[in-house]
């Protein structure tokens, strides 16, 4: 990177599976024991986009469970044989400096299987009123930013999984600006947004950018974006794509270009780390579905029938397998099948795209970029701001943007 900026990235969800190995493999990149793989902005096309560099950044975050950073690193590690014994003692000492910059996050509005994750000192903050939860959270950021010498900070929310929003609701939230949001969570018993929806606008109104990794709502309401706008801040979302959809937006295309016609898509997940457990209450569960089967209809114009199943199988660990079962009917009414399995490590796939995104983030908004980032949404199940959902499709605009980037260092939009 060419300035000096120092850059902060703050995790909702800190010390969960996903965040622990964010902040595992930034360390390990910070000190040369890792290398690249697994990180699409690590490619040979996105090096000259003066991206920035590892050893600007800086962890801190927000979480509703006590432990640390190097507890949750042995945990993974014994329960679902990640890291090495090695790379965990040679990262320790970074990993207890992040640590330090992590407080208490918020309970309100997350449902009852969240909240039953939470340490005393966390349900509490469900009696605090909304605003002064948005307004806490934005101090804690004030603060990181001040403690730490930030230029910049990135909220990432890799939070468990919220239930949904229900539609009547939902839809009279997409009708309101910001001015009329505010006033709503600031007046209106209960709150009418969930938990990750008070970080994205805290996030937003301390003048950070905001990612949204999970399902959650987020910053997916025409009023967070227009706040974003005006605070000239980047955001996106959501539900990082790393597995099974993945796969899905990758095939579908394939059948759709063949006219192969596609019948039915099944998919049975199973795996049992504690974004499983979440998973297993049906209410969050179904925000997890929604967001892993829309896309079929979306890229094959038709609605096939579809199932797609999430269960916790406490042995597996971190360790996901996807069973897709694909039926389809081509010439003269013949019907066939194709069946893939997906083994995959959740939190090791996670990870990379997190820092990705971080870093395509921070290079927009660094350009004068504000608003959502459409051009990401290769690395998203439900991509914010476009309804492309073809991969190859998604990541040409993602090359699009880099040409852009190249051709355009400084926006000549920005202020
Ligand atoms: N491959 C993947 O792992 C993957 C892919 C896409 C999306 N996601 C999503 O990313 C999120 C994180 O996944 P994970 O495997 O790390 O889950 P996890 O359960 O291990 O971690 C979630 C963490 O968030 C904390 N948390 C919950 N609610 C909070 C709140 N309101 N404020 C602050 N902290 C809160 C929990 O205590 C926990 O430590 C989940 O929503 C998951 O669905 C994961």
């Amino acid at each position: 990177m060419n300035t000096n900026e120092r850059i902060g990235l703050w995790i909702v969800g800190a010390w969960g599976g996903v965040g622990t190995t964010v902040a595992v493999g930034l360390a390990a990149l910070q000190a040369g024991l890792a290398d690249e793989t697994g990180l699409t902005s690590a490619l040979p096309e996105f090096s000259d986009l003066d991206l920035l560099e590892w050893s600007t950044l800086t962890i801190g975050g927000h979480e509703i469970r006590e432990t640390t950073y190097r507890a949750a690193a042995a945990e993974l590690h014994r329960n679902s044989n990640v890291f090495t014994v090695e790379l965990l003692e040679r990262v320790g000492d970074r990993l207890e400096q992040f640590d330090r910059n992590v407080r208490v996050g918020t309970v309100l509005n997350v449902g009852p299987t969240i909240e039953s994750l939470a340490a005393d000192s966390a349900r509490a903050t469900a009696r605090e009123t909304a605003w002064a939860t948005v307004e806490r959270i934005g101090r804690d950021l004030a603060e990181f930013r001040q403690n730490n010498g930030l230029d910049r900070v990135l909220l990432v929310n890799l939070a468990s999984t919220e239930p949904p929003v229900p539609d009547d609701r939902l839809q009279a939230l997409r009708s309101l600006n910001w001015d009329d949001l505010e006033r709503r969570i600031r007046d209106e018993q209960p709150c009418p947004v969930p938990a990750s929806t008070l970080y994205a606008a805290a996030a937003m109104l301390a003048g950070c950018a905001y990612i949204n990794f999970t399902p959650s709502l987020g910053s997916d309401l025409p009023a967070l974006d227009e706040l974003a706008r005006r605070q000239r801040v980047v955001h996106c979302g959501r539900d990082g794509k790393t597995g099974e959809t993945l796969l899905k937006s990758v095939l579908a295309p394939m059948f759709a270009a063949r006219n192969l016609k596609v019948l039915s898509w099944v998919g049975h997940n199973i795996f049992g780390n504690l974004d499983g457990r979440v998973l297993d209450d049906p209410v969050n569960k179904a925000t997890k579905v929604r967001s892993k089967d829309h896309l079929l209809q979306e890229i094959l114009g038709y609605s096939p029938q579809t199932l797609v199943t999430i269960e916790y199988i406490e042995s597996l660990g971190d360790w996901k397998t996807a069973w897709d079962h694909i039926h389809f009917q081509g010439f003269l009414g013949t019907k066939m099948a194709m069946q893939f399995t997906w083994q995959g490590c959740d939190s090791l796939l996670a990870a990379p795209l997190v820092l990705d995104l971080v870093r395509f983030s921070e290079r927009e908004w660094r350009r004068g970029g504000c608003g959502v980032q459409a051009h990401l949404a290769a690395l998203f199940k439900s991509p914010m701001g476009t309804t492309e959902a073809r991969f190859a499709q998604q990541f040409e605009m993602l090359r699009a943007w880099a040409a852009d980037v190249r051709r355009n260092p400084q926006r000549s939009d920005a202020s």
